[in-house]
């Protein structure tokens, strides 16, 4: 059966979702809607697809669709994502699954209602290092899994297209959008712990500066309202805790890193998604009085957005179960809710008590 594909939003991920797609045998995409109906129209001619939508309710409403790929800003992905479940679609969404934890807890209230498949655009869970390591933990290679660390770092890189630097608009700044990879990536290795408290500090320091020069494009640096730099301290519920990191412009001894640090009590590990130096993965153990680093030397090279599609279709088939699961995502977007809301109140918050209503 070919599962038919219709794409919200036509920028920068949707052009990756369509190559994608066009990868895996037996998929269609058939139309796209842009607000910018200028933009869908040169979407649809550049792939070739038959049809182009300004209001992608009337795509919905006209077309045959399987499923659904959000690629809007991050302030269009819940009600896309509703309308498109309540047509009776699956959804894949980008990151962040949403604006805030409330927006996303309904997002998923919707899919269970609809009976629909939601997941999420965190395509750092494909790399094939992650996948292994994500194996070894599950065998028990690491033991006991209690911190981690993770960082997504920019020295200078705030996005120069689109509108990522505009609070109502993405919701924050490097936190939710390259810390929330991260965060993904590395609670899901951790074995999905749900925070309970949350400390955190979000900085704005450079990004609104008229003379601050960025690596990533330009854009008005006096409608800048997000952070800069985020920072964190998570504690979870089965014991385990986490330190995490998030810039888009710092005086950073690197351009750009990104790195997961576990620890359990039989081994660790150090992940570096797209590091070109060294080991990606180095897995850290002991045998005796002799300490034992292992760096896997080859592993398979894929690309991750193909494999993210092809786990998501073959899930639409009935044949996989989604691999990033709403509630994980959900989970993580309370986090971050609460990073932002501790910086705010300059203490800690109580997971629990700030959502209440969606314990
Ligand atoms: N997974 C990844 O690696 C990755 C990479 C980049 C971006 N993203 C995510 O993808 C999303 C889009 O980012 P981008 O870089 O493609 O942005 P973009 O600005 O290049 O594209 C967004 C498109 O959505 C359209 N749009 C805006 N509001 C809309 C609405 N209400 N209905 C329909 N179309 C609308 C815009 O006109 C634009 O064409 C963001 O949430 C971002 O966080 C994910």
């Amino acid at each position: 059966m070919t599962i038919r594909i219709g794409i919200i939003g036509c920028g920068a991920i949707a052009a990756i979702h369509i190559k994608a797609y066009r990868a895996i045998k037996g998929v269609e995409v058939v139309a796209c809607a842009d607000i910018s109906l200028e933009r869908a129209r040169s979407f649809a001619t550049k792939y070739e697809l038959p049809r182009a939508y300004e209001d992608y309710v009337q795509m919905l409403a006209s077309e045959k669709l399987d499923a659904v790929s959000v690629c809007t800003p991050n302030y269009a992905h819940c009600e896309p994502t509703v309308k498109a479940l309540e047509a009776g679609f699956h959804v894949l969404t980008e990151k962040p699954i949403a604006m805030n934890a409330r927006e996303a807890a309904r997002m998923l209230d919707t899919a269970r209602r609809t009976g629909r498949l939601l997941t999420v655009g965190h395509h750092m869970r494909f790399q094939p290092a992650a996948r292994f390591l994500k194996r070894l933990i599950a065998a028990g290679d690491l033991g006991q899994i209690y911190f981690g660390r993770s960082h997504a770092l920019r020295r200078r890189g705030v996005p120069g297209w689109g509108e990522f630097h505009i609070k109502s608009k993405s919701g924050g700044g490097p936190l939710i959008d390259i810390g929330v990879h991260t965060l993904d990536l590395i609670i899901w290795l951790m074995g999905s712990p749900v925070p309970t408290t949350v400390t955190g500090s979000v900085f704005t320091k450079f990004g609104n500066r008229p003379d601050f020069y960025s690596n990533w494009g330009d854009y008005k640096r006096e409608e800048y309202d997000v952070e800069d730099f985020a920072c964190g301290f998570v504690k979870f519920a089965d014991g385990s805790a986490l330190l995490l990191e998030a810039s888009w412009a710092a005086h950073l001894p690197v351009h750009e890193s990104y790195a997961q640090v576990i620890l359990g009590d039989r081994g660790g590990a150090q992940f570096r998604p797209f590091c070109n130096e060294g080991a990606p993965l180095e897995i850290l153990t002991a045998r005796d009085e002799a300490l034992v680093d292992i760096r896997p030397s080859a592993l398979p090279e894929v690309d991750v957005y193909e494999e993210e599609m092809k786990h998501w279709i073959a899930s639409i088939r009935g044949e996989a179960e989604v691999l990033v699961k709403p509630e994980e995502s959900l989970n993580i977007q309370r986090l971050i809710d609460a990073i932002y809301l501790s910086s705010e109140r300059g203490r800690e918050v109580v997971v629990a008590e700030e959502f209440k209503e969606n314990p």
